[in-house]
């Protein structure tokens, strides 16, 4: 160095202005601007005007007009993209059909090489998408060059390889059709591949619609599909804001909308698709928490914050936006991060050394301010780093609101900006409950250096995704996706190629009719008459017993007492079967139970709205015990299940021959397939693997398959034994608790199933059986925010209502009507059934030094 002799560079403390040592004192940045020319070349290239994109070319745009995208950081007019409008849909889903058939045909190696022709292409463009997307979304170049674009390129590498093993590895499984995608504009390139590479993996063809903010890195990834040689049609992109995106979500010939997003729209989509057949994933919203235990690495921990909450200005979905920590170090873990919020850098989005960008559009930036300053208002305290006030209008300080409670709403609200609240918590079960109070279930991070404590809060974390001692780890080979509602269904790894396919039995658009409209007309199970035939009121004539239930009581007469004299037989009325009990209806009403010839055979519970209640309360009761059984005690209960049911063979072949007008042999066939099936699930029970999914990472992720919760299912009406016991014992083999409506026309299989139940040590609760008008009672489950789960097995016209009333807490749905041989195991029985009865959870636990 050669400023020792620069007197004047010289300050009091005798160190040269110049010198090492002083820099190494006051380290400051100097700009580190990316070129933004080669971007905005390619912008000049197209006159900065884009149509849509259909049919592997430029479109313009049919009627709707166009808009101007805007660059955040600038406010300057990027280009001028098309609304799409209904028409523009309907175009680029013709051609999306016209090109599926061909498409789908392709060998499995041939669609391999051309999602591996469209990774290569994202690499060899890879810097003109970072820069093009961090001009379009504000966030900084480091994040979209070192994250965004590779992990995009990588998304199609793996998927690349599923479609090479699509046929070996998802046997007997076809794909959907056209797909419909709708995405966000947070992680505008990313979310075009996490949609994009298994839809085309397993077959199908897009269109996609990106978001009105931030359409450019689409626009651009549209053109490499024709540079990287992708047949036109297979995939189209279709520009416009909410009333493009409903256009699709409406089109009646898309078999599955796959959306992320707000949970808002989210609800709005589950509407709107309900009863149409359409295969639905839903990416939502989330507010999720980061839990330090005193054991953990606090320096590690304030990295991890950093990551958590600031990355993409707070802007993502699964932003670590509750720090939870102990209160024994909470004081000490907000100084250290306040001193690391201190040393942050806001700047332009091109600066390579800037941490914060800019917020995406001054309608978020409000947003943000809007809920800080609710926070505040409430008694929330708000610290800001001393920098904050300088930074620009079109940005947000990061920033900590401490003295809040777990109802602020800054604690409840997903703020979606960069703006992080904390809270302290004593013991490690308080830290879960303070963690599951949110209905958000997205993902949740854990700091302790005890695995042994972190791998024991992870399962009863509600989120789909836990990191252990790190944050915002994603990756093509682990599942992404919430559970409640944050939403349902997996993008990546295998358990995301499956809600791309349809499995042997699945039920499509096909099942549902065209538009999903019932030839028999619409019919709202919550308003639609009851049964009145089958019911037993005061005021009706009470119907006289069948043949064959004369005999019975015949029979039964045939008791004598000591002196001779008949007795009148014991009534065996069932009630409904809640909490391991049998219970009355809360009606007070019976339903008569006819055999094939019309003749009463018996009378059974009338459930309603109460009766549904008090089995979801019972269901949750047992559910934390069920679900934390192992996998062998519950294949037990099972096999005990199975035992107790053949032990009365005869009686409910005879039971079922008497209901249907079938004959002792059919009855006696369904019991058999019955006891077959209850051994297939426990056979199943502790065999339901997860997975340890290859991230690259040092570390592992583990695949770890969940029940679902609480779980209401509506049992086919053929088949009433076999039909129930056919979805009762993969939901209780994978862990959830049921509440089951039975055949509505022929319960008394169901009802003398409640003392083998009882015989079988099934801990109550566990399978809860209410009878009834089935359709109003599924719509009660539906609607019902403590039900995870419905399955419907019954009238296809109750579909659509049943679909939106769940819209509610964002419940999964499985609607499966129509016929199905419950006897072909192929059809009635196995993973496919235990896929609906799981979510996937990964938990990313890195390792080493
Ligand atoms: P949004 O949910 O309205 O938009 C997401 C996408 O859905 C966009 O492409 C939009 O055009 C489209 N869309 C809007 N209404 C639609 C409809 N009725 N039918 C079909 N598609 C429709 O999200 P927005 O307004 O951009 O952001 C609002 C809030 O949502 C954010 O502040 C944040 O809290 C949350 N959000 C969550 C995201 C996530 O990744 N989970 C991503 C973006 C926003």
């Amino acid at each position: 160095m050669n400023d020792s002799s620069a007197n004047d560079n010289v300050t009091d403390d005798g160190i040269s202005n110049n010198s090492v040592a002083r820099i190494f004192r006051t380290p400051s940045y100097g700009p580190a601007p990316e070129s933004a020319a080669p971007a905005l070349d390619w912008l000049r290239a197209h006159e900065g005007r884009f149509g849509h994109w259909i049919e592997g070319a430029w479109r313009p745009a049919a009627e709707g007009g166009a808009f101007a995208v805007q660059n955040p950081a600038t406010g300057e007019v990027l280009a001028t993209v098309a609304q799409g409008t209904a028409a523009d849909v309907d175009a680029a889903v013709a051609a999306a059909r016209a090109a599926w058939g061909p498409w789908a045909a392709l060998s499995d190696h041939a669609r391999a090489r051309h999602l591996y022709a469209l990774a290569r292409e994202l690499q060899k463009h890879s810097r003109l998408f970072a820069v093009l997307e961090s001009l379009d979304n504000g966030k900084p170049i480091r994040e979209s060059r070192d994250l965004d674009i590779p992990l995009a390129a990588r998304h199609f590498y793996h998927h690349a390889g599923w479609a090479q093993l699509r046929g070996s590895e998802f046997p007997l499984c076809a794909p959907l059709g056209v797909v419909g995608q709708v995405i966000p504009w947070n992680f505008p390139l990313l979310m075009v591949a996490w949609k994009v590479a298994p839809a085309l993996a397993a077959g199908n063809t897009v269109v996609l619609k990106p978001a009105e903010f931030t359409p450019m890195t689409a626009l651009l990834f549209a053109e490499v599909t024709r540079q990287a040689g992708l047949p036109p049609g297979v995939f189209n992109l279709v520009t416009g804001d909410g009333r493009t995106g409903q256009a699709l979500v409406a089109h009646g010939d898309v078999d599955k909308i796959a959306f992320t997003g707000s949970t808002e729209v989210g609800r709005l989509i589950r509407v709107a698709t309900a009863g149409s057949g359409k295969k639905l994933t839903l990416e939502l919203g989330g507010k999720s928490p980061f839990i330090v235990f005193p054991d953990a690495d606090l320096d590690a921990v304030v990295e991890g914050v950093v990551d958590a909450i600031w990355l993409n200005q707070g802007q993502v979905c699964c932003a670590g936006s509750r720090l939870l920590v102990q209160e024994g170090i909470a004081e000490d873990l907000l100084a250290r991060l306040r001193t690391r919020m201190e040393t942050l850098r806001q700047g332009s989005p091109l600066d390579k050394a800037v941490d914060l960008g800019v917020i995406v559009d001054a309608v978020q930036r409000e947003r943000i301010a809007g809920l800080v300053a609710q926070g505040v208002a409430e008694g929330g305290r708000l610290w800001q780093p001393s920098w904050a006030s300088q930074v620009p209008a079109c940005a947000f300080p990061p920033s900590l609101i401490t003295e809040v409670g777990p109802a602020s709403t800054v604690v409840q609200e997903e703020i979606f900006g960069p703006v992080l609240v904390a809270m302290s918590f004593r013991t490690p079960s308080e830290a879960v409950a303070l963690a599951n109070n949110t209905p958000y279930g997205l993902a949740a991070s854990v700091w302790s250096e005890s695995l042994s404590l972190a791998l024991d809060i992870a399962p009863k974390l509600k989120a789909g995704v836990v990191w252990v001692n790190c944050s915002n780890l994603f990756d093509a080979a682990a599942g992404f996706g919430g559970y409640r509602e944050s939403g349902f269904g997996r993008e990546g790894g295998r358990e995301g190629m499956w809600d791309y396919l349809r499995w042997p039995g699945e039920a499509g658009r096909g099942a549902m009719g065209v538009d999903g409209v019932d030839p028999s007309g619409p019919r709202d199970p919550a308003t639609s008459a009851s049964p009145r035939a089958g019911w037993v009121a005061g005021t009706a004539p009470l119907p006289a017993p069948a043949d064959e239930a004369a005999r019975d009581l015949a029979d039964a007469a045939e008791l004598a007492d000591a002196d001779g004299a008949a007795l009148p037989p014991l009534d065996r009325s069932p009630k409904l079967y809640i909490g391991g009990r049998q219970l009355r209806p809360d009606s007070g009403y019976s339903r008569a139970v006819m055999d094939a010839a019309g003749g009463l055979l018996g009378l059974v519970g009338e459930g309603n709205r109460k009766d549904i209640r008090n089995a979801v309360e019972a269901a949750h009761a047992a559910a934390g015990g069920w679900a934390g059984a192992s996998g062998h005690a519950r294949a037990q209960v099972l096999y005990y299940l199975a035992e107790n049911l053949e032990a009365r063979r005869e009686e409910f072949a005879a039971r079922l021959a008497a209901m249907t007008g079938a004959d002792r042999d059919r009855g006696r066939q369904e019991v058999d397939a019955s006891v077959a099936r209850l051994f297939s699930y426990a056979a199943w029970a502790d065999k339901h693997d997860g997975a340890v999914h290859q991230v690259p990472i040092r570390g592992v992720t583990l695949a770890m398959n969940e029940p679902i919760g609480v779980l209401g299912l509506a049992a086919p009406e053929d088949f009433p034994l076999l039909g129930l016991v056919s979805l009762a014992a993969p939901a209780i083999a994978a862990g959830n608790t049921v509440v089951a409506l039975p055949s509505e026309a022929h319960p008394l299989a169901a009802t003398d199933l409640y003392t083998v139940l009882d015989a079988s040590d099934l801990p109550g609760g566990v399978l809860n059986l209410v009878t009834g008008p089935k359709a109003a009672l599924a719509r009660v489950l539906a609607e019902h925010l403590d039900v995870d789960a419905l399955w419907w097995f019954g009238d296809r016209s109750a579909v659509a209502s049943l679909e939106a009333a769940s819209a509610g807490n964002l419940k999964r749905t499985w609607c499966a009507p129509g016929p199905r041989d419950w006897l072909d195991p192929a059809l009635a029985e196995g993973r496919a059934f235990l896929r609906q009865a799981t979510q996937v959870k990964n938990i990313w636990i890195p390792y080493g030094e």
